[in-house]
Parts: C-alpha cells; structure tokens; sequence
C-alpha cells in the first residue's frame, strides 16, 4: 500500500513509519519539522518506499497530491504537549482543527480511508474511571487555555465521526501517555522523558503538585501495534479506541523508578503547577483507559511492562549522550 503518515518526522509518527516499512507498505511522511525532526527518520531517507515531504497540512496545495495517491493515511500531525498549547493556543487550535479538516475534506474527496490519531486529554476532568470511549467527556472553562487541546481534538474526532457518517472509512485512536525512544528530551510531550533527562543530568527530579497524580504510561511499540491494528480492522471503522496500558502509575511513582533505573542521585523536589504553567492552571487527577473495546475488536492489548518500556527509553537518552 502507499501510505500517507502526517507527522511522520514525530515521536509516534517516526515508530509508525519504521512499522509500516517493515510490512512492506510504500510510504510518505509530510511533516513541517516543527516539532518532529530529520534525525528520527534519517535511517530511511535512501530508501525507495520512502518519501520525505516538508510542508504543512494547512497548506492545501502540498496535501492534495499526496492525499491523491495514498491508498490509506494515518494523521497524526498536531501541536502537542500541554506545555506548548499553553504557551501558543492559538497554532494549537489552528494546526490541530483546521489541519485535520484539509485531511478530512481531501479525503472525502479521493476516498482515502483515514486514521485520526486523538488523545485522552478529551476526557479532561472526567472521574468515571476507568475512561470508556463512549464515557463522559469533561472539560474545564474555555479561559484556562490548557483545555484547548482537548477541545481541538474533541472536534476533530466530531468531523471524522461526520465524514464517517458520509461513508468515509475513518476510525479515531485515543493514545495514553506513550513513552519511549526519540520522546522529545526536553519533555515537552512526555513526563517520562522529562525526568530521564534530569535524572541523567543529576538534576533535581521536579514533580509537580504533590505527585499523586495518575497516568497510563503506554510503551510507544504498543501505541503504533495499537494504531495500525485499528486501521486495518475493516470493522473498527467508525468507532472510536483507547489505546493504552491500563496500569496506573503515580508521578512520583515515576520519579522515583527513573532515578532507582538511572542509579542517579538527583533530588525528587516537588513544584506547584503554576510555576510551570503559570496561574490557572488545571489538570487532571487521574486517568485510566477502559482496554475492552480495543481488545475485542482490534485483539490489541499494550503488552511492554513499565520497567521493560523505561529499560529501552533510558538506554536510547544514554546513546545519545
Ligand atoms: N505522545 C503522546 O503521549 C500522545 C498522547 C495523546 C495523543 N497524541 C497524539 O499523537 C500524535 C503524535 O504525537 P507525538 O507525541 O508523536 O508528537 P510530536 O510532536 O513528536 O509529533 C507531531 C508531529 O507533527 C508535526 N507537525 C506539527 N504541525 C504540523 C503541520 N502543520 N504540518 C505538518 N506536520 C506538523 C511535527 O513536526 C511532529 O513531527 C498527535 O496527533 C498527538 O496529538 C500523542
């Protein structure tokens, strides 16, 4: 198949590409580069099933031809990570509503099916744990920019399910917490990444709030088994998955493994949110995904044990020095 991967120089987007090629499929990666890099899809630029497209999905022009060809897309391009959406709501919305709409409309039109990569943060403040694909969603006031990720990717899942509704084949993935090789080290994306970096530095671990609050930490191998299952499980279309691990992990849970895994010496200190994210900010306490629907359907259950998982992520920050 030639496949379309949006944001294919990203963290998800890059392992997705490595998978697809392994199949066989021929593939294209359009991506900006602005937060995806060179680096994580170097190993393929010889390639001839491989194709590198520099642009944006706001750029219409650049899309349509690649939306043509493709026999599937995965879309997995967006801003993200709470930390930028907070710093620049504005591109967030943008790039994440109205470059999901260019995919969808260019779709529609060529008759592409279509994976659109969503994430927990819909569910927002939910407390109806564990969260099932059809459960409540959540979301705090429109003034608190951190929730304009959640809503952006709320939307997007409602143009999918409208054009799904059109008889597009379109089928809507929900990660949790994915973790793993080529994280962005600045920790932008992945709390994981951010303590392996301070526990590797001897830094001070910085745990905000009291620590109690929970993830799923899902290993990224699992998150890309995960998506391309449910894109090619022809009854999934239409539907809507969880994907991740259901084991539950405190932060500071997580602060302390890392610097037990690092044998690092950094000090655990604990900051309110407000020093990261400024005033008003809010988050969630706890987040679980209900596994049932992914595991009939698609026969997907995210198998890396945390430690295995955290075990390949230090190793990849310590290669990389
Ligand atoms: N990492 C997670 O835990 C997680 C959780 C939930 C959802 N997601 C979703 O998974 C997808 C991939 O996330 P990731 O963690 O790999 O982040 P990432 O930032 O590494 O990947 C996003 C990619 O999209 C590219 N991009 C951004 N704007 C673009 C534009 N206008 N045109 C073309 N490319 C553009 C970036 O350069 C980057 O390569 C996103 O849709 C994200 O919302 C990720």
């Amino acid at each position: 198949m030639q496949i379309l991967v949006t944001g294919g120089a990203g963290f998800i987007g890059s392992h997705l590409v490595d998978r697809l090629l392994d199949e066989g499929h021929r593939v294209t990666v359009l991506d900006d580069l602005s937060t995806g890099t060179v680096d994580n899809i170097a190993h393929h630029l010889g390639s001839d099933r491989f194709r590198l497209v520099v642009g944006s999905i706001l750029d219409r022009a650049t899309l349509e031809p690649l939306v043509q060809q493709a026999d599937q897309i995965y879309h997995l391009a967006a801003l993200v990570g709470v930390k930028r959406v907070v710093d620049d709501p504005l591109t967030g919305i943008l790039t994440n509503v109205q470059g999901t709409e260019n995919v969808l409309a260019l779709a529609y039109k060529y008759w592409v099916p279509v994976l659109i990569a969503s994430s927990s943060e819909v569910y927002g403040k939910s407390v109806d744990l564990p969260f099932r694909e059809d459960g409540e969603i959540v979301l705090g006031p429109t003034t608190v920019p951190r929730w304009s990720y959640a809503h952006s990717k709320a939307l997007d899942e409602h143009l999918a399910l409208a054009y799904a509704r059109k008889g597009l084949p379109v089928v809507i993935v929900r990660y949790f917490n994915a973790y793993g090789p080529r994280t962005d080290p600045r920790g932008y994306g992945s709390v994981v990444a951010r303590f392996i970096a301070q526990a590797l530095r001897g830094d001070p671990i910085t745990v905000y709030d009291d620590g109690q609050q929970t993830r799923c930490f899902t290993y990224v191998a699992d998150t890309v088994w995960g998506t391309i299952l449910a894109a090619q499980t022809p009854k999934a279309q239409g539907q809507v998955f969880n994907i991740g691990r259901d084991q539950e992990t405190s932060i500071l849970e997580l602060a302390r493994l890392v610097r037990r895994m690092t044998g690092s010496t950094s000090e655990i200190v604990h900051i309110p949110y407000r020093d990261a994210y400024g005033p008003n900010f809010e988050e969630s306490r706890r987040r679980v995904p209900d596994t049932r629907r992914a595991r009939e359907v698609l026969g997907f259950q995210a198998g890396t044990s945390l430690e295995d998982g955290l075990k390949a992520t230090i190793a990849w920050f310590q290669e990389r020095g």
